[in-house]
């Protein structure tokens, strides 16, 4: 990680929105100004050439905190935080100068194009402020070129690691309370190809794909074995990985899950649900699986909750939503796999899960040789938003006893 210079800016009336206060569109305006301001205050004031290297805004995320107004001056912190072939990743921060307090945070990639805007290189001013090794600033979405996917993932901790997979339609912030509380260890939850803040590709996808996407995931952190823990579809990556990649897998955590493969009927409701996504687009997609994700309790007391559903479905593209019914519609039964299963094995199941019958998760348990099962009350297929301390706790003392 590498910081760049600090730029004061000044907040202008025609900044802001009718209510006086810093509008979205100005406040992009000044992270770009900032950056270019920092880029040309670095140590190599000519990093791009417009004719050969050019940096374009691929993906931006920002989130807002305080406001500012007219007269307000604005300082601008950047950072860079991860680095691939093409690709680079800028952290900016814009705080009130007078007082410190963060109006925002913006995340951007940004990937060097051509005149001709094909891919380039990342210029070498560029690469040397970074030296080697991609920097993991704890709780902050990387970006990494996996497999020729662009992967959002958000890290945290030192230690052992712990993967976290999440289910569909969801993306890694289902793991978030998780991912904060769990500490003395690494933690890791990527965006799988296609959902959240990871690129789409327009090919197939499988279980396998998912699979290969986090060893390579593995690989690019330079961690040999990680505990996976899966949510439902993340559980059936996670019967993927021991298949594939076993010398990966130090234990595994089951979370609302089943070996099956989808019969003839599961099959036919798959279809059903990408020609929903085809006609009507995530948000047709979230009214019908938001009730289905939530046992009855969370549904009507959890307004939050379903808010945080309806953001991560609607914000994956179609085509990676549909990629994973192709893929969950195409997977192995993982049944004959269970008995070969021999590493440390918790299995966890939200005792109101509408979608797979506790019972069913509970199965995994009774087939997999010493796995431990725990019911979660008041949850149903999401536990670990529903009920995100319990489920910490349980899997917290599950990892203290791997010792
Ligand atoms: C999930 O939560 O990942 C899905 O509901 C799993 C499935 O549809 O089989």
């Amino acid at each position: 990680m590498s910081s760049l210079h600090s730029i004061d800016l000044l907040v202008n009336p025609d900044d802001c929105d009718a209510y006086g206060h810093l509008s979205g569109p100005s406040l992009l305006r000044l992270f770009e100004k900032a950056r270019w301001e920092a880029f040309a205050g670095g140590p190599e004031p000519d990093m791009f050439e417009p004719d050969k290297v050019w940096p374009l805004v691929r993906k931006t995320t920002l989130e807002s905190y305080e406001s500012a107004v007219a007269g307000n001056l604005v300082t601008i912190d950047t950072v860079l935080t991860n680095q691939g072939d093409s690709t680079f990743t800028l952290v900016q921060t814009a705080k009130r100068t007078h007082d410190g307090a963060i109006i925002a945070q913006g995340n951007f990639l940004m990937a060097c194009v051509d005149g001709e805007g094909e891919r380039v290189r990342v210029p070498p001013a560029v690469s040397q402020l970074f030296g080697t090794r991609p920097s993991l600033r704890p709780g902050e979405t990387q970006y990494l070129a996996l497999r020729e996917v662009e992967t959002a993932v958000d890290i945290q901790g030192d230690g052992r690691a712990i993967l976290f997979v999440h289910g569909f339609p969801l993306d890694r912030t289902l793991w978030r309370h998780l991912i904060a509380t769990l500490s003395g260890w690494q933690r890791i939850a990527p965006d799988l190809r296609g959902m959240g803040l990871s690129d789409a590709p327009d090919d197939g996808y499988t279980m396998a794909d998912y699979a290969d996407d986090l060893a390579a995931l593995l690989d690019a952190l330079r961690i040999e074995q990680a505990v996976v823990c899966g949510l439902s579809m993340g559980g059936y990556v996670g019967f993927e990985m021991f298949r594939r990649h076993r010398d990966r897998v130090a234990a595994l955590i089951l979370v609302n899950t089943r070996a099956e493969p989808d019969n003839e009927t599961a099959k036919q409701g798959r279809d059903n649900m990408i020609a929903l996504v085809e006609q009507d687009g995530a948000g047709a997609l979230a009214d019908v699986m938001i009730p289905k994700l939530l046992g009855p309790s969370s549904m009507a007391a959890m307004p939050r909750v379903i808010e945080h559903l309806r953001t991560m479905i609607t914000a994956s593209p179609g085509r990676g939503l549909i990629g994973a019914l192709t893929a969950m519609r195409g997977r192995q039964d993982s049944t004959p796999l269970l008995p070969t299963i021999d590493v440390p094995t918790l299995v966890v199941a939200g005792r109101d899960d509408q979608l797979i019958p506790t019972s069913t998760t509970q199965s995994i348990a009774n087939a997999i040789p010493g796995a431990q099962f725990t019911l979660i009350p008041e949850a149903g297929h999401v536990a670990p938003l529903e009920q995100p301390v319990a489920v910490s706790r349980v899997v917290g003392e599950f990892l203290e006893s791997l010792g």
